[in-house]
């Protein structure tokens, strides 16, 4: 076989990559790109890390947790591999940017390390001999030429913007991803007519602040409007949305359009004005109650979910009632909850934390508790009602059901008429818990 991309000599044709994915799904849809930089270069995906020349772990920086669990992972695949191997290893992604090349002497064995701005060069840092590290950020990197190797199924993802211009204080993204830029609207809406060609059925746009997106002539919204006009997408979805930014035209557009889900994924970290000013997260409570109350009165039909950060230094058992107030005058249907984790290099790291391990815990544990009677609550006013579903495989416990999404993005299960999946379907709801609903088809 020839040489690819001029390399002297050598074939990379029969070559293989194993990809671990961790984190958001920025990080899936990153790995889909790794994977298409690599395809060009000759290398074939494989599902099995035994079968790999090359293993990736795609990282994730946003909780020191993340980055243990990714640290314990990688050092297992170096001592499994053994002596003489060819097989390289490597970390890709945001903790390898946070990092750099300090995790090659932190992780003896490691071969690669490569930030999220430097997926294209990644072919060359695994031809060379020594162990090596791209960390370069690159503010006009968007890989808008480079066609992402989709995993298959009925949701596809597309990244529209990349990076974060917010800084939070708190958070460690805009410094592993840099600054925000939107690719062209056109080539946007050419890649949505490729993944219908290619049978997906929703497309699910991707953003670190998804809805600050801007080519310069399209801001999000209108971005939304032309997305659900392709022909072949069902369903329009996008994360994450900042409150921020949540501009009239994309309200407008979610209210408008059909295709685009009423289900909004609405970062509160904080019910305390305090806590979210000093979170620097450039809105007030009330700010936020007054979006939510619009959305309400636009999409009535609409789903909430959010983020929360419990112990944010400074955190008193008063702002940490405030959010669980909050939590129950929004009633979200979801909630992603966590710890205050404190990261290095960001602006609230200089600020000396005040509550304590077993306080973080005790709040905590009181959210999920109460977010479980409550996501519990709501999606049992479901039963009785009719929702449409966009099946999407085989339910795991259920012999014969399917498993698919409802436009508010509940998990559904159900008894099908027919086992195809890529089916919008409209089931009736017969029971339901605080994750899933449960139903037959109609
Ligand atoms: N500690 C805890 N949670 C964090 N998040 C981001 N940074 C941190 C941190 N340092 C959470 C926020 C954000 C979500 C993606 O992760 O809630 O919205
Ligand atoms: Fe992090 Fe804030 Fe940017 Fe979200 S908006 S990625 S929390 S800095």
């Amino acid at each position: 076989m020839p040489a690819l991309d001029g390399l002297p000599g050598q074939s990379r044709t029969d070559r293989t990559i194993y990809i671990e994915t961790y984190g958001c799904q920025m990080n899936v849809a990153d790995s889909e790109l790794i994977a298409g930089v690599l395809a060009r270069g000759g290398y074939a995906s494989v599902a099995n890390p035994e079968h790999a020349d090359i293993i990736l772990l795609n990282t994730c920086a946003i909780r020191e947790n993340a980055e243990q669990r990714v640290a314990q992972r990688v050092r297992h695949f170096i001592s499994a591999r053994e002596n003489n191997s060819r097989v390289r290893i490597g970390l890709a992604g945001c903790m390898a940017q946070h990092h750099r090349d300090r995790l090659l002497n932190a992780i003896p064995g490691l071969d690669f390390v490569v930030g999220p701005d430097g997926y294209r060069r990644l072919a060359q840092l695994l031809d060379a001999e020594e162990p090596g590290t791209d960390v370069r950020l690159d503010r006009s990197e968007t890989y808008q030429d480079i066609a992402p190797v989709r995993a298959s199924g009925v949701r596809a993802w597309l990244t529209i913007m990349r990076g974060c211009n917010r800084f939070c204080t708190f958070c460690v993204v805009p410094y592993v991803r840099g600054r925000e830029r939107s690719l062209p609207a056109d080539v946007l809406i050419k890649e949505a007519h490729s993944i219908a060609a290619h049978g997906f059925r929703e497309i699910v746009l991707l953003g670190q602040t998804v809805n600050a997106y801007n080519d310069g002539t399209t801001d999000f919204g209108a971005l939304l409007r032309m997305m659900s006009d392709i022909d072949g997408i069902d369903r329009v979805r996008f994360t994450s949305p900042h409150p921020a930014d949540m501009a009239d035209s994309a309200i407008e557009a979610m209210r408008d359009c059909g295709k685009v889900s009423p289900y909004l994924h609405l970062p509160l970290q904080s019910g305390s004005d305090r806590i979210l000013a000093a979170m620097d997260r450039g809105h007030t409570i009330d700010e936020y109650m007054r979006l939510v109350e619009r959305l309400r009165i636009e999409i009535p039909d609409i789903a909430l979910s959010t983020d929360i950060i419990v112990g944010y230094p400074g955190e008193t058992e008063a702002d940490f009632a405030a959010t669980a107030d909050l939590m129950d005058e929004v009633g979200y249907d979801h909630a992603f909850m966590f710890k205050y984790s404190r990261r290095e290099g960001t602006r609230a790291e200089k600020v000396k934390e005040t509550v304590s391990e077993q306080d973080k815990n005790a709040r905590l544990q009181r959210l999920i508790a109460e977010q479980l009677t409550r996501a519990t609550a709501i999606n049992q006013k479901r039963i009785g009602h009719a929702t449409e579903v966009l099946a999407e495989f085989p339910a795991r416990k259920q012999k014969g059901w399917l498993s698919g999404k409802d436009p508010q993005f509940k998990t559904v299960v159900f008894e099908p008429k027919s086992t195809d999946v890529g089916r919008l379907v409209t089931v009736m709801i017969e029971s339901a818990g605080p994750q899933t609903l449960l139903g037959r088809e109609v």
